[in-house]
């Protein structure tokens, strides 16, 4: 409402006053107050350091078709001194000053072996940046899918955030940027890939692998050579002859098989899928109006134009079991090349001027262009289900919104320390900018891991939400049990650990679910550690050669437990813990605040239950549902239930009124931490089941 209005300016204010928005005419600017005080000014364009007395300006140039165009703005934050955000860039988590060289860059282009610590473009963008000082935390959302560069500078009375962009246009709406899809059970298990696992027999062996080394997984992933010639629906037939057979194999152990599929499509008028998309108007064209080609894995392609609904729709019943000859319900999909990328093109992108349905150019929504892909290949999967099963589909390129429609990943990385090192504040960042869903490629895409740094590797993973081992086609074989007795114990130990800690994920992931509030979440000034979730604070390895690490227990009246040996904690001070190879990251790198009622494991495969107490008061949720239907969200047939300890009682009840799911469960064991002495008794009150005293 409006509140005050001055010959001046014009205040309206929500949320009973508490936060006000100003409008100054002249010089016009914006200024956004919460509690009275100013937070954020918009201003003009090119006026940074004059102090937000500073205009907004919106600046646009044209010419035919429609070409070059930019809108820009000046942005002040009042106070802050850390901004985080504007994924994806490998460089540090806090966004640096750009005084010293190139702006950040947001525009999604494919990077082999990207370089570090650099500004420039990677796979996808968000354009969200987030502004932080202790009593205080503030986004800026800017919504633009064209090239966008971002100059900050910091300095002693402020933070000045310069944002200057080129290009246009989407119809995105906010209202779009709801939260994180719920995944399918299977999806935040281990994930084996490889460029590629070259047939049927390979890929049942492999899979035997993790049954012989007792490791358990959930997926395996096929890359482009299971296609015939690249043709994405297709089989290779000499390699993959069988592969619905080969589903059924995996599915019987309740495994599923990942297939690539692009947006490129060959050019091949003897290929009735490559004919359809071109006699339906499904491809992108070239400024000439002609259908656009330039080249890709499969030599001459075009591009699916998924910016419009009618392609997308196209697309999406290309994935039905009817359509694509030899997938199952056990097959779940994986976009790749989809910024988009074209080796013969500007920056191995399309050109600017290619134009989509709508007459919009390319430089308009190339930002736009994977969430678009993911978005149909998401529908795909559900339309192929009747719309009763969860869909899992990985993207390379995203865009704000893409956590509602799966998981993301850090692209071609290198297997060396740095990338490790790197991937952590990667997928930091990508969590803060709402993408909850995201991981590395475990070992590094790109040559050898030494067996220290795919263990630490595995290690660092096994803590992210998504969780795949993954190596080009020039690499050396890279399956877990292949290097030795003591590697293939230590990352059995870890993945074990990742299983024991699914429900704890699970949950996790269903409270981002329903609140956006990610599973990894920033240990402020503390990196590399990082939490995961509210009850643990993990810190990976990522040097070689370490023997001891230190971490920061954060909160000086936290305590903190060793999540192996139990040991007890006080925060606000650094610990120096020893590190061997073979006692790994769960014993060794992390600590559960005591303020969380534990990892409750429950899991499927390896059963047992701790409930972590501190001074004598804890709290914590578990959600179950079948881990694969919407029949969680359509008919409530879920489970979500609150554990709390307060004065030595334990009581387990409904956290929501709503969930119908007999889920079965029995809990094995129960661990209570940081009792002082020894309890006289110990009472499990059966009515109910629902107490223990
Ligand atoms: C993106 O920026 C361009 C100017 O470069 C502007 O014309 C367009 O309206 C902007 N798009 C949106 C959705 O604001
Ligand atoms: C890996 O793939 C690239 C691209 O298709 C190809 O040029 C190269 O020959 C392949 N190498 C091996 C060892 O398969």
């Amino acid at each position: 409402r409006v509140e005050k209005q001055t010959k001046d300016s014009v205040t309206f204010s929500w949320s009973f006053g508490r936060y006000q928005l100003r409008v100054w005419h002249s010089p016009f600017r914006l200024e956004i107050l919460c509690e009275q005080e100013v937070m954020c000014t918009f201003m003009e364009l090119n006026n940074q350091g004059t102090e937000c007395t500073l205009n907004f300006i919106l600046r646009a140039t044209c010419c035919a078709p429609s070409g070059p165009s930019s809108i820009g703005a000046d942005l002040c934050l009042h106070g802050f001194r850390h901004v985080y955000g504007l994924p994806q860039h490998a460089d540090n988590l806090q966004l640096r000053d750009t005084r010293d060289g190139e702006p950040y860059r947001l525009y999604n282009l494919d990077v082999f072996a990207y370089p570090l610590y650099s500004r420039l473009g990677l796979y996808g963008s968000v354009p969200l940046m987030v502004a932080h000082k202790p009593d205080r935390t503030l986004g800026v959302f800017w919504l633009n899918a064209s090239e966008t560069f971002i100059n900050i500078q910091y300095s002693d009375h402020q933070t000045l955030f310069y944002c200057s962009l080129n290009g246009v246009h989407s119809n995105f709406s906010p209202s779009m940027l709801r939260y994180q899809a719920l995944p399918p059970l299977f999806a935040l298990g281990y994930h084996q890939c490889r460029w590629n696992y070259i047939d049927e027999a390979d890929v049942k062996s492999v899979d035997a692998g993790f049954d012989r080394h007792s490791i358990p997984y959930d997926v395996i992933w096929l890359d482009i050579e299971h296609t015939d010639g690249k043709r994405y629906f297709t089989w290779d037939p000499v390699h993959f002859p069988e592969p619905a057979k080969l589903q059924q194999h995996l599915e019987k152990k309740n495994r599923k098989l990942v297939i690539i599929s692009d947006p490129h499509i060959k050019v091949d008028p003897s290929w009735s899928l490559y004919c359809e998309a071109r006699d339906r108007g499904h491809f992108v064209k070239d400024r000439e109006g002609q259908i656009f080609k330039g080249s890709c894995w499969p030599g001459e392609s075009s591009y699916l134009d998924f910016s419009s609904s009618a392609t997308r729709a196209w697309y999406s019943r290309c994935f039905g079991l009817d359509k694509y000859k030899g997938s199952t319900p056990s097959l779940f999909v994986w976009n790749d090349m989809n910024e988009p990328s074209v080796f013969s093109g500007p920056e191995l992108t399309m050109p600017k001027d290619a134009v989509h349905c709508g007459a919009w150019e390319h430089r308009d929504l190339h930002n736009l262009y994977g969430f678009y892909q993911h978005m149909a290949t998401v529908e795909g999967l559900i339309t192929r289900s009747g719309g009763l099963e969860r869909p899992f589909v990985l993207s390379r390129s995203f865009f704000a919104g893409s956590q509602r429609l799966g998981a993301v990943w850090t692209g071609d990385n290198v297997a060396n320390w740095e990338y490790l090192k790197i991937s952590v504040p990667m997928v930091l960042s990508l969590s803060l900018a709402g993408i909850a869903f995201c991981g590395a490629d475990v070992g590094g895409f790109i040559q050898d891991p030494e067996p220290e740094l795919l263990v630490r590797w595995y290690q660092a993973a096994a803590l992210q939400p998504f969780f795949r081992g993954h190596s080009a086609n020039v690499t050396n074989r890279r399956e877990p049990w292949l290097f030795g007795d003591e590697v293939t114990a230590a990352i059995r130990t870890v993945i074990h650990q990742r299983y024991s800690l699914l429900p704890y994920w699970y949950t996790l992931f269903h409270q981002a679910h329903t609140s956006a509030l990610p599973p990894l979440r920033l240990v402020l000034l503390n990196f590399p550690s990082f939490y995961v979730g509210g009850a643990l604070l993990a810190c990976p390895v990522t040097e070689p050669g370490i023997q001891e690490i230190k971490v920061l227990l954060p909160g000086s009246d936290e305590i903190w437990y060793d999540i192996h040996s139990a040991l007890v904690y006080k925060g606000g001070r650094t610990l120096s813990l020893p590190v061997t190879l073979d006692t790994v990251s769960l014993d060794d790198n992390f600590t559960i605040p005591a303020r969380w009622l534990g990892s409750l494991q429950i899991s499927r495969k390896f059963p047992n239950c701790n409930l972590l107490s501190p001074q004598g008061t804890a709290d914590g949720e578990l959600y179950l549902d079948d881990g694969h239907s919407f029949r969680y969200r359509d008919r409530k047939v879920f489970c979500l239930r609150r554990f709390s300890m307060l004065s030595g009682r334990l009581l387990c009840r409904p956290a929501s009124e709503e969930g119908t799911f007999d889920c079965n469960t029995v809990i094995q064991s129960v661990t209570i931490l940081g009792v002082k002495s020894k309890p006289s008794a110990v009472i499990v009150h059966a009515s109910g089941k629902e107490i223990w005293h």
